[in-house]
């Protein structure tokens, strides 16, 4: 048996076709494109993210040895998204959750006094990221899109459940409790939608999606929309939590970081949802059928492969983001080079809506390569910073942290991530551990594993990287240029 799993990643979506033994029989990728009509925003068209999505299935399912039995689905969080309930047309594009549109909005709540009470209930904090300013935003400016929502005729959601709305033909609106809980509209113990969030941010509940457990049956997949396939959708999970589950994260104490657009550190807290401090959030991992649900502190970092993106696109001093690896290693440091990738403000752990990018210590000597590697420099530094932040939150520091995503696959990346941690990073064989853990997900809801015991199995180490000496005073000069690039965009 094998499962077919979709992830709906920021800048595509990839589709795998899984086996039992956990490997990959079959992989499709999707380019969808990236929208920035003003300054700091982000955003998608529903309808691309959609024909990306059977795009990058059909390719997957051409080159299967065998039919999947189920689907999984994973997805970048916190986006937000509108669409008709019959149509599937969106009045309008999404609000990615880089989108900095609501730093205002948050702004004002703040000042309110709502930011404690918020944090209690939701374990996040008001920052643009989460879904509920968005939707705010939409209420306050979009009269036309917000009317249809009021009506009832247009859903609310994030991709999870607009893909879930197209691939059953809208016999289903629903999300699972992983996603519901990066919304800032969910009650993180009680595990429902909070009445109190949704008055904050003017969200009206009928318009939110069910929430459903992250594995077991919640719909099929409609032949005559989805490839001609009937599939059972049987696993659904935000992307950071479905690579914790690809990672076999499954315990309290163990922890993963995944390398993507931003780069997201989680650590298992089990059954119980800690209080969320020194920039962490609380969140939910995943949600078993019978209700129960586990916990994780994270750490969310906004950019980092991102900023390899950017230095390939933006300034075109690289070809291709592997290159990275090849030009870092050809000078023996950053010759004095700071690199701040605040492109789209600072997340975890310093939080700042209106921080922009900012390189320091540039001479006449320097040359691309140092900007190359102050970059993979900045990406390790920034994990610290939020590794650092979970070993005082927790008491206890991490015994060793399983790295996965696009820019693991740069061995200097994961030496320096080693080195700068002081604890070891092991890499697993499959990388692609996000649409794994969908895979696990779905196939764990229709018996193809029958528990996380089963699952642990497949988990096969490619490479360790055991720490070695650090460069403090580095660290500390990055330190000092976080400091610095705080507040740019208000001056
Ligand atoms: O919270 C945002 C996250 O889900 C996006 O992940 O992999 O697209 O960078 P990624």
């Amino acid at each position: 048996m094998s499962v077919l799993t979709i992830d709906a990643g920021t800048t595509g979506v990839t589709a795998l076709v899984v086996s039992e033994d956990g490997g990959v029989l079959s992989r499709g990728y999707e380019e969808f494109p990236q929208h920035y009509p003003e300054s700091g925003w982000v955003e998608h068209v529903p309808e691309e993210i959609w024909q990306a999505t059977l795009a990058a299935c059909q390719s997957a399912l051409d080159t299967a040895a065998e039919a999947p039995s189920c689907v999984g689905i994973t997805n970048q969080r916190e986006t937000a998204v509108l669409w008709d309930r019959r149509r599937f047309t969106a009045p309008r594009r999404a609000i990615v959750w880089q989108d900095r549109r609501t730093a205002g909005i948050c702004a004002e709540l703040r000042g309110a006094g709502h930011e404690q009470r918020v944090s209690e209930i939701t374990g996040l904090r008001l920052d643009p990221y989460f879904t509920a300013t968005k939707l705010t935003w939409l209420a306050r400016n979009d009269e036309r899109a917000w009317k249809g929502v009021l009506s009832g005729e247009v859903a609310v959601g994030t991709v999870d459940s607009y893909l879930v709305a197209r691939l059953t033909a809208g016999a289903r609106h629903v999300t699972d409790a992983s996603n519901a809980s990066r919304t800032l509209l969910y009650d993180l113990r009680a595990g429902r939608w909070s009445p109190e969030m949704c008055d904050l941010f003017d969200v009206p509940m009928t318009a939110l999606p069910e929430i459903v457990p992250s594995y077991g049956v919640v719909g099929e997949t409609e032949p005559s929309e989805f490839l001609g396939l009937r599939l059972p959708i049987a696993g659904i999970a935000g992307d950071q939590q479905a690579a914790m589950f690809g990672q076999n994260c499954y315990t309290p104490g163990t922890s993963k970081c995944t390398y993507g657009t931003g780069s997201f550190v989680l650590i298992n807290t089990g059954f119980t949802a800690i209080a969320p401090e020194h920039g962490l959030l609380s969140t939910v991992l995943w949600q078993h059928p019978d209700g129960a649900l586990e916990y994780a502190l994270e750490g969310s970092i906004f950019v980092t492969g991102a900023a390899v993106q950017w230095l390939r696109d933006g300034l075109g001093l690289i070809d291709a983001a592997p290159q990275s690896e090849a030009l870092a290693t050809s000078v023996p440091d950053s010759g004095g080079v700071v690199f701040v990738p605040a492109l789209t403000g600072l997340g975890a752990p310093d939080w700042d809506p209106q921080a922009r990018g900012a390189i320091f210590g540039i001479t006449r000597g320097t040359q691309r390569a140092h900007l190359v590697r102050a970059t993979l420099e900045a990406i390790a530094f920034e994990v610290r910073d939020v590794v650092e932040a979970m070993a005082t939150a927790s008491g206890t520091t991490l015994p060793e942290l399983r790295v996965d995503g696009g820019a693991s696959a740069n061995n200097l990346l994961c030496q320096m991530q080693a080195d700068q941690l002081g604890v070891t990073a092991a890499r697993p064989r499959v990388q692609e551990t996000t649409a794994l853990g969908a895979a696990f997900l779905a196939g764990l809801g229709t018996g193809v594993w029958s528990s996380t015991e089963e699952l642990a199995h497949t988990w096969q180490l490619d490479l360790r990287f055991e720490p070695g000496e650090r460069d403090e005073a580095a660290y500390r000069r990055w330190r000092v240029a976080v400091e610095r690039s705080k507040g740019w965009a208000e001056l």
